[in-house]
């Protein structure tokens, strides 16, 4: 099996939900990981947790949506560890709210923060690494990419645009030893979850919150994935729910 041992590995969202059970998933392997939330302060608990399994660890703090704030905290990390072997655009938003509803600027923020915050992030990453011709990229996608609903408008096309634009970026990446995935986690319990069920307008959803899956299942999942970054599967929609990924990546079927 691939060690991630000492890879500089840049993971946003890594406060709480999936990002946080995805370091605490690949700390062991004893990683640089580079924890990102709004602020530095949310990622501590995870730098303790990362720390305590064998990881090395530090915390930033900035608005993946802001071009500029993406960009000085890529050079940054360039600046001071000379590589990012590993991008994991996991921080991600959701907005429930019929079309009608939700205004222009709303949607526009959902599409700042889904879209454009992995597209700045990629932006500053890519030319370091298509220059040491290594390096991996995952986007956390949606199966909602796929799976349009009432009210979902703003959340299932951010996902729509991301899953696309990581399959055309595999297509510019395909004489390069660079490589990006897309990963679906499924429904999953976490605070986006909650707030989401919360909303008075998704009241009839078939699933509550408490039927999803624990942070871990998917962030097992993805750790294999950037441990084995294999090649069949980049620039694929892997989705955790599939049996065939769950099954190659050593977890339990449910
Ligand atoms: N949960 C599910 O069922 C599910 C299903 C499919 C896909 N996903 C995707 O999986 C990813 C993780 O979801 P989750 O459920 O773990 O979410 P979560 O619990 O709500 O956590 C979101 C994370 O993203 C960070 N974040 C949000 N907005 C940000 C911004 N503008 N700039 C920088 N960081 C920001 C948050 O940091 P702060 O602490 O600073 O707020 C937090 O660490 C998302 O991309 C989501 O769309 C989730």
């Amino acid at each position: 099996m691939a060690s991630l041992k000492d890879k500089v590995i840049v993971l946003t969202g890594a406060s709480r939900g999936i990002g946080a059970a995805a370091a605490r998933e690949l700390a062991p392997d004893g990683p640089h990981l580079v924890l990102c939330a709004r602020t530095a302060e949310a990622c501590e608990e995870t730098r303790q947790a990362v720390e305590a399994l064998g990881a090395s660890a530090e915390c930033h703090g900035f608005e993946v949506a802001d071009e500029g704030a993406a960009r000085a905290f890529v050079d940054g990390v360039l600046a001071e560890h000379g590589r990012i072997d590993v991008l994991i655009n996991n921080a991600g938003t959701g907005l429930m709210g019929s079309v009608a509803d939700v205004k222009p600027d709303a949607y526009l923020e959902v599409l700042k923060i889904n879209v454009m915050g992995p597209y700045n992030l990629i932006s500053a990453v890519l030319p370091s690494m298509t220059e040491r011709d290594e390096g991996t990229i995952l986007n956390l996608t949606s199966a909602r990419a796929f799976i349009p609903d009432r009210f979902y408008a703003a959340y299932c096309s951010s996902k729509a645009a991301l899953l696309s634009m990581t399959q055309c970026l595999h297509f510019d990446l395909e004489d390069s030893n660079v490589k990006i995935f897309a990963l679906s986690p499924g429904f999953t319990q976490t605070d986006m979850v909650n707030d989401i069920y919360a909303n008075p307008v998704f009241r009839q959803a078939a699933l509550t919150p408490d039927q999803g899956q624990p942070a871990e299942r998917p962030a097992k999942v993805l750790a294999w994935l950037v441990r084995e970054a294999p090649d069949d599967l980049a620039g694929k929609h892997n989705q955790v729910q599939f049996n065939d990924l769950t099954r190659r990546a050593g977890i339990e079927i449910v």
